[in-house]
């Protein structure tokens, strides 16, 4: 499916029927309605108001659009604020919003659950069997956070049911330092600017903002929930979603993806984001759903509003990026937004009908292009899979307590650790799954957990498992230390991890941001030799069975082991004690995915992605030329059909560059 996001009450009737005309010339069949509509849809408590929604997706129906009909909660009404001030969130300095913006209602207020459920209810019953309508979209792009007198009783009702006893609690977080000690429930308060985060992050209490951190992706969660139960009551079957942003802190996307029948997700990269960290976010959308085909709802087709530098999409640049985000597996491509708003903050983002209103522009033409190309071909590609042998494990919680905890450095960052890594297999051209812990490893050969700073129940477990049979394991510095309540494993790091990496860490040393020290190969290591720099942390490890590939080379540790490799059972399991230069990281995983026999999906020049989809036994490889020259590359023994020109294709081929 091809469209995007619609909000044509902003418009009159006559431009409306210009609207369907230019989707037709532009292959587009999916309109994205109803997003922020509350207002109009309910104008007062009582009254509900749908008739022009019904007009409007008969039209779009009878002119071949199908609907994605959102919800219209991403944003309440301003009588209801007026009327109902629990709807208003409370920011973390203690200060109660008033009435404006949108994402802005408390998701403990009695008044928005009640409300947002009943107008999922009414819009459901009304077009349960409306057959423009493929997919439900509830709400709009969740997150914030809210620490009204609501949420904090909300907090406490949530942490009894996690507890049970305050004794559990007391222990879970550690409240014995510096007499935190709780006697009553009531006396928990929320976690803000004014209470436990009042000062900088080495003053924080890492349990409790832990568990803010989930109880507000919860609270968030049930909102959801309430509209999702109250649109599956009436159409059962109906294909539920909302739409996610990829690499967002605030939920756990992985809990979230269990209540969603198809992922959908909002892609915004800007004009210096790296292919490949668009490429991680679309593998950890994937992911979300073990490998699922998911939506793209949002991009845009030439510029956003949001940025310091709104920049263009250079020509050819929005194809590129749509064939990349199906390439790691969507099966609709969606734009933000199908026109341009003529008012308010969003006047200047992009759109696929520009101001000037007709399809003489550069972006129509490309987005017209692209339609006609993905009407062509897009069935052959729907709900092909991709295939990877090796995987990635990222988890939100994690996520939370490394950057929450007073750890030894501010520089350790979650994400860019986890994308130092996929980018070592992303430069090859080797395929690689995000997955969660909970997520079933006997399909990989090798699975990478950067900084697995906290292990959760069972893991440990699971990975010595997935080693005894035979798996690869590698993780890295930071990693074994802590248990889900954030409390460090004693007996020495990296705690349950230590037995099968064979090693145990005695310090971690910090280094600032200029400081370097070296990673020395002992010996030849695939292309790996002599010396390469590395920073950040340091562990200072012994080891326990594993065989040193490399050392440190400088410092009072220098002859330390720096990289190590334990065979565990049938496996092997690899620890990087470091932070190294990315070019050590590619060699490193170069070497480890040769000896598992893990091939690229094609070698192909510097800049340019190869990405493969698998149906009925059909490889669909996806060459995506990032560079902005042409560039040749050889299929080997491959033949191949060029899907888009129909033409055969084998040894050299050249590939375009972009703008
Ligand atoms: C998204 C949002 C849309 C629109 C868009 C602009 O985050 O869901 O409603 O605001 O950004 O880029």
């Amino acid at each position: 499916f091809y469209g995007g996001d619609y909000n044509p009450e902003q418009w009159d009737q006559a431009t409306h029927q210009e609207d369907l005309r230019m989707f037709k010339l532009a292959g587009i069949d999916i309109a994205t309605i109803n997003v922020f509509s509350w207002a109009k849809n309910q104008p007062d408590e009582i009254t509900y108001n749908f008739g022009w929604l019904d007009e409007l997706i008969d039209s779009l129906y009878e002119s071949g659009v199908y609907v994605c009909l959102a919800t219209s909660t991403g944003a309440h009404p301003a009588w209801m604020a007026t009327k109902y001030p629990d709807v208003l969130r409370v920011d973390k300095d203690g200060r109660k919003r008033k009435f404006g913006g949108r994402h802005n209602s408390c998701p403990n207020s009695p008044t928005y659950r009640l409300y947002s459920e009943r107008i999922a209810d009414k819009l459901a019953e009304r077009y349960k069997d409306h057959p423009a309508v493929l997919v439900w979209h509830v709400s709009n792009e969740y997150g914030g956070d809210c620490y009204c007198d609501n949420c904090e009783r909300a907090f406490r009702v949530w942490l009894k049911e996690k507890y049970q006893t305050l004794d559990q609690l007391n222990r879970a977080w550690n409240t014995a330092f510096w007499g935190h000690t709780f006697y009553d429930w009531d006396e928990i308060v929320l976690p803000s600017n004014l209470s436990e985060e009042w000062g900088d992050r080495y003053t924080n209490f890492q349990g409790i903002s832990l568990d803010y951190s989930r109880f507000n992706s919860d609270s968030m969660l049930n909102c959801y929930k309430l509209e999702y139960n109250a649109i599956k009551k009436h159409v059962p079957e109906s294909v539920v979603t909302t739409n996610l942003m990829g690499f967002f802190k605030q939920l756990d996307y992985f809990k979230w993806a269990k209540y969603m029948d198809i992922i959908s997700w909002d892609s915004y990269p800007s004009l210096t984001t790296p292919p490949s960290e668009t490429a991680m976010a679309n593998d950890l959308m994937r992911g979300l759903k073990d490998g699922m085909p998911f939506m793209l709802m949002e991009q845009t087709p030439s510029q956003q509003n949001w940025q310091p530098y709104n920049s263009l999409k250079r020509p050819g640049v929005m194809r590129l990026q749509s064939y990349q985000t199906v390439a790691h597996g969507a099966d609709t491509v969606m734009f933000f937004q199908l026109r341009r708003s003529i008012g308010a903050c969003e006047k200047y983002h992009g759109a696929v009908i520009e101001h000037v209103g007709h399809e003489n522009t550069r972006v129509f033409r490309e987005v017209a292009q692209l339609g006609e190309e993905l009407q062509r071909i897009g069935d052959r590609l729907l709900d092909s899979r991709a295939d990877a042998k090796a995987a990635i494990v990222f988890d939100w919680d994690n996520w939370w307590a490394i950057e929450k905890s007073s750890g030894p450095t501010i520089a350790l960052n979650y994400v860019q650790q986890i994308h130092k890594y996929y980018a070592a297999f992303y430069n090859r051209n080797v395929q690689v799954d995000m997955v969660s812990v909970d997520t079933d490893l006997s399909a990989y050969d090798l699975v990478v957990a950067p900084v697995l700073y906290m292990v959760k129940p069972g893991f440990a477990e699971k990975l010595e498992a997935f080693v005894e049979n035979g798996g690869t394991f590698l993780t890295t510095f930071f990693s074994g230390i802590v248990n889900e309540n954030d409390l460090v494993t004693v007996g020495g790091y990296p705690g349950e991890l230590r037995k099968m990496l064979g090693i145990w860490v005695e310090e971690i040393d910090a280094l600032f941001p200029d400081q370097k020290n070296k990673v020395v190969l002992k010996d030849k290591f695939g292309k790996l030799q002599g010396s390469y720099e590395c920073g950040m942390l340091c562990d200072l490890l012994h080891t326990e069975g594993a065989e040193v590939i490399a050392e440190y080379g400088e410092d009072f540790y220098k002859g330390m082991p720096a990289v190590t490799r334990h065979t565990f059972g049938k496996g092997e399991a690899y620890y990087v004690a470091t932070d190294p230069e990315q070019c050590f990281l590619d060699e490193l995983i170069e070497k480890i995915t040769t000896d598992k026999g893990i091939q690229p999906n094609l070698s192909a020049p510097s800049g340019v992605e190869v990405s493969r989809r698998v149906k009925d036994g059909i490889s669909y490889l996806f060459v995506l030329n990032h560079n902005t020259e042409i560039v040749s590359y050889d299929l080997g023994q491959l033949e191949a059909e060029d899907l888009i020109s129909g033409h055969q294709l084998s040894g050299t081929v050249s590939i375009e560059g972009r703008d």
